[in-house]
């Protein structure tokens, strides 16, 4: 993100610009400072040998290429906000904040600072930073943001605007060249979420949401919205997997084509993967393509459905059969949704991280054995557990966008556990529920392979357990009926079936073509009495 400060002399853009700098990792420049560099001489002389046309059409210049920048900390010039053009290049992918201070502060200020002011030079220079202010306050008031600086320091000024912006939070890159996005990871972002959007400009905002959870945050997401000045329409659906198909999505498109959304309008998918899922498949598909940004407030939407790309709406003959690839244009993990997430639902998501344990990071398998008290109160090492997991995610869907081979080994627990999905009618078990049990057997299935120990077996089934999670296949459900699941499943890739096995804790193979005997075999012994 451009974060750029524009204010008066003394506003205390320098030294909060370098705070910001430092705090964040960006860069700093002074349009100012890159004018005199350029120009080899003070901007005063400038000024006197060239006149200020020359000078504005410089500035003009030095703003344009600052504005192709993405990570950067700009403080402007006190004129460069007074040109419709300096400011419309900063706003993209930029958020303009406005130091405001008041004019007896101002001067005590440039006063203290000492050096050359001009300013300070006129008989009544009081009088004349309250009339030049008064002559610039429209020009600043274009700014996304006001920070009050009158009474606090540089440095609290810095951790205002970090905290407004959110930028306190943690990053993860979703790396797919001019595709790529960045997953926000922390607390109190959806208070904030108004201004993020404000960086992609959009011409309309939709929140799409569902009955459930939308009144549980709609003053919190409503007021930040307001307080960028952003006025969405609001699209609810009813809650529930069955509400995820082409109905409601053609519902949606309805929606947006009434309120004329037009090809600048963004949508904002706020729920669980439910949502999630069908926002995105609305984005894809309307005017053929918006942008969109994924909240996601579930534990598993935050862990997986939110991150890829992966859109889509059930079919009667098949979930999640028709669907897209299409990116959001980010992606905002706020933790303290999870206050109000039923313990089950939890739980669910808690099986996809230790799903991201297994097959490519043992350290975080270890941390979740560690710190499991801190991730149940919903600690630092849950942000910890979900950032790991968002990054273990988005690496693999660098690299295998469209699942194309690698992110096949996101489906670890995945056979077994839909077979069991699918012999119950979706009924009984969450998904997570199910991917848990279906992990347990999988690591069942690699020792009868002879690829896994038996001491990794009990350690899987040991954490998956601690965390609330069921381990074993229901006695009732027979163990052909889960293999003629499997054999429908789309996964089973040209007849053959195909399993996620991990040789360790941290690495998982592709394992195709098992004998259906010793499959049966490890259904029927993984089964609880
Ligand atoms: N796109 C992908 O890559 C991907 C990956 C995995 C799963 N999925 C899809 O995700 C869906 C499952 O997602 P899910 O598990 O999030 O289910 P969900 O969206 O149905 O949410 C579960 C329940 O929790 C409620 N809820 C959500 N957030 C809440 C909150 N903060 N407080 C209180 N209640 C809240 C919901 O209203 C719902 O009742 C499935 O449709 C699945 O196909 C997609």
């Amino acid at each position: 993100m451009k974060i750029v400060l524009t204010g008066f002399m003394g506003s205390g853009k320098t030294a909060v610009g370098r705070e910001l700098g430092r705090i964040l990792g960006y860069p700093f420049v002074d349009t100012d400072d890159l004018i005199e560099e350029r120009e080899g001489k003070p901007i005063s002389l400038i000024f006197k040998e060239k006149g200020e046309d020359y000078f504005r059409r410089i500035e003009c210049e030095t703003v344009k290429e600052i504005s192709l920048k993405k990570n950067i900390v700009v403080a402007t010039g006190g004129g460069v906000i007074k040109n419709k053009n300096n400011v419309e290049n900063l706003s993209s992918g930029g958020i303009i904040i406005w130091l405001k201070a008041e004019p007896g502060i101002i001067l005590k200020r440039i006063a203290t600072e000492g050096g050359k002011r001009p300013l300070l030079d006129v008989e009544e220079p009081l009088e004349e930073i309250k009339k030049l202010l008064a002559e610039r306050e429209g020009s600043y008031k274009q700014a996304d943001v006001v920070i009050d600086t009158n009474y606090i320091t540089p440095g609290e000024t810095a951790r205002e605007i970090m905290e407004k912006l959110s930028l306190d939070m943690q990053e993860v890159n979703v790396d797919l060249k001019d595709r790529s996005y960045k997953i926000l990871i922390g607390r109190r972002l959806i208070r904030n979420i108004g201004l993020r959007l404000k960086e992609f400009r959009p011409s309309r905002v939709a929140i799409v949401s569902n009955k459930t959870v939308f009144p549980l945050y709609r003053d919190i997401i409503l007021g930040s919205m307001d307080e960028s000045g952003i006025v969405p329409e609001i699209f609810l659906i009813p809650d529930g997997e069955e509400y995820k198909d082409s109905l409601w999505a053609s519902h949606l498109h309805g929606e947006l084509l009434k309120a004329r959304f037009d090809r600048d309008s963004l949508l904002i998918a706020f729920g669980g993967g439910v949502v999630g899922d069908i926002t995105g498949f609305v984005a894809s598909t309307y005017m053929r393509g918006i942008k969109y940004v994924q909240v996601p407030t579930t534990l598993l939407a935050q862990v997986d459905s939110s991150v890829g790309g992966k859109t889509g709406v059930n079919h009667p003959l098949g979930k999640n059969m028709i669907g897209t690839f299409y990116q959001p244009v980010f992606v905002a993990i706020d933790i303290d949704t999870l206050n109000t997430l039923p313990a089950r639902e939890f739980g669910a998501g808690m099986a996809e991280i230790i799903k991201y344990g297994i097959i490519s990071d043992s350290n975080l398998f270890d941390s979740l054995e560690k710190d499991k008290k801190d991730i149940l109160s919903g600690g630092k090492g849950l942000l910890k557990a979900i950032r790991r997991s968002c990054e273990i995610k988005a690496g693999i869907v660098s690299e295998d966008e469209r699942e194309a081979g690698l992110r096949a080994v996101l489906n670890f627990g995945h056979t077994i556990g839909h077979a069991i999905e699918t012999a119950t009618d979706y009924r009984r078990f969450l998904h997570g529920e199910a991917i848990a049990i279906g992990m347990c057997t999988a690591a069942e299935l690699a020792v009868k392979q002879g690829m896994l120990d038996k001491e990794a077996v009990s350690r899987i089934r040991g954490l998956i357990g601690s965390y609330e999670l069921p381990v074993k296949i229901p006695g009732d459900i027979p163990a052909e009926a889960m293999i003629d699941a499997m054999e429908i499943d789309k996964k089973v890739k040209s007849g053959r079936l195909r399993f996620i096995l991990p040789e360790s804790i941290g690495s998982v193979r592709i394992v195709e073509d098992i004998d259906r005997g010793i499959i049966r075999e490890v259904l029927e012994e993984s089964k609880s009495n």
